[in-house]
């Protein structure tokens, strides 16, 4: 990797995020020398719908608990935590910020996952994995801040293994207009890449895959938001992602509900396989 400093990183990055998230648990009276997935919830599954939005993919998806899965877009590692744990399988993060990574480690030691998840710093879009190395490749939330579509899916496609799946859980533009600033993801429109979900079907067949299932999960998404944006306005639970979003955090959850509610912003699940 260089070390050439990238905007999205920046975005990502905050001081001392990982202690704010042992203090956060400690205050809780949690142990955080054996912590479980189930206790980092609240802060790392960082996306829309957090983790029921995670176990509607992975019901998607189907797991044996044999597969090899890559997680692309890691983040603080609560997905493929929770997949090794639930469902058995082996996962590799990659995430862009090198910060998310060594938390993702830390936080794999203290729940005991350790041979069973791994992380490390990568770009999507030129993935430190040999071809066909993977039985599914999976992502949360990471797109939405890529705009070479066509190459971070010709990349997961490279490193599927024939017969093997893509599921994805994505922020799609909608019909209402570009989103109010800050997202989640986003201060502004810089490191934001949006696209139609008809778009994004389009890109992921030219780079090779056949869609197996395609689910509007929008309305789920609202509901989860607008609850969030509720809550926004009395002081934050001790442990959530606001610890990782920083000072603007209730504007952020106030436009996550806007942005849906106003249709500029729709999320979709999808399951792909390689087109024969
Ligand atoms: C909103 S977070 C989602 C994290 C995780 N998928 C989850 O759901 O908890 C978006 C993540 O995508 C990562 N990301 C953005 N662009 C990336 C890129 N080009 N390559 C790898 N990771 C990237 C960011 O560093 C960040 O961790």
């Amino acid at each position: 990797m260089t070390n050439t400093p990238n905007p999205v990183e920046d975005h990502y990055t905050s001081r001392d995020l990982g202690a704010a998230i042992l203090a956060a648990l400690q205050g809780m009276g949690k142990d955080i020398d054996h912590l479980t997935p189930d206790d980092l919830a609240p802060v790392d599954e960082f996306h829309g719908g957090q983790r029921p939005a995670t176990i509607r993919l992975a019901e998607l998806l189907g797991l044996t608990g044999a597969e090899r899965v890559l997680d692309v877009g890691s983040g603080l590692g609560g997905p493929s935590r929770f997949l090794a744990w639930r469902y058995g399988v082996r996962v590799s993060g990659v995430d862009l910020t090198a910060d998310f990574v060594r938390i993702a480690d830390m936080l794999t030691q203290r729940t005991g996952l350790v041979g069973k998840v791994d992380y490390r710093q990568g770009n999507a879009l030129d993935l430190p994995f040999d071809d066909a190395s993977f039985d599914a490749v999976w992502s949360q939330n990471a797109a939405m801040n890529i705009a070479d579509r066509d190459r971070l899916y010709r990349e997961m496609r490279r490193v599927l293994k024939p017969g093997g799946k893509l599921a994805l859980q994505e922020v799609a533009a909608g019909p209402g207009g570009p989103p109010h600033f800050p997202v989640q993801w986003a201060r502004e429109p810089s490191i934001s890449f949006l696209f139609t979900a008809d778009v994004t079907r389009a890109k992921l067949e030219a780079a090779g895959f056949r869609v197996v299932t395609w689910q509007d999960t929008t309305p789920e998404a609202l509901e989860s938001a607008a609850k969030r944006a509720g809550n926004a306005t009395t002081t934050p639970p001790p442990l959530g992602t606001h610890l990782i979003l920083g000072d603007d955090w209730q504007a952020m959850f106030k436009n996550s509900a806007r942005n849906l509610g106003e249709h500029r912003t729709e999320l979709f699940n999808a399951v792909l396989e390689p087109a024969a």
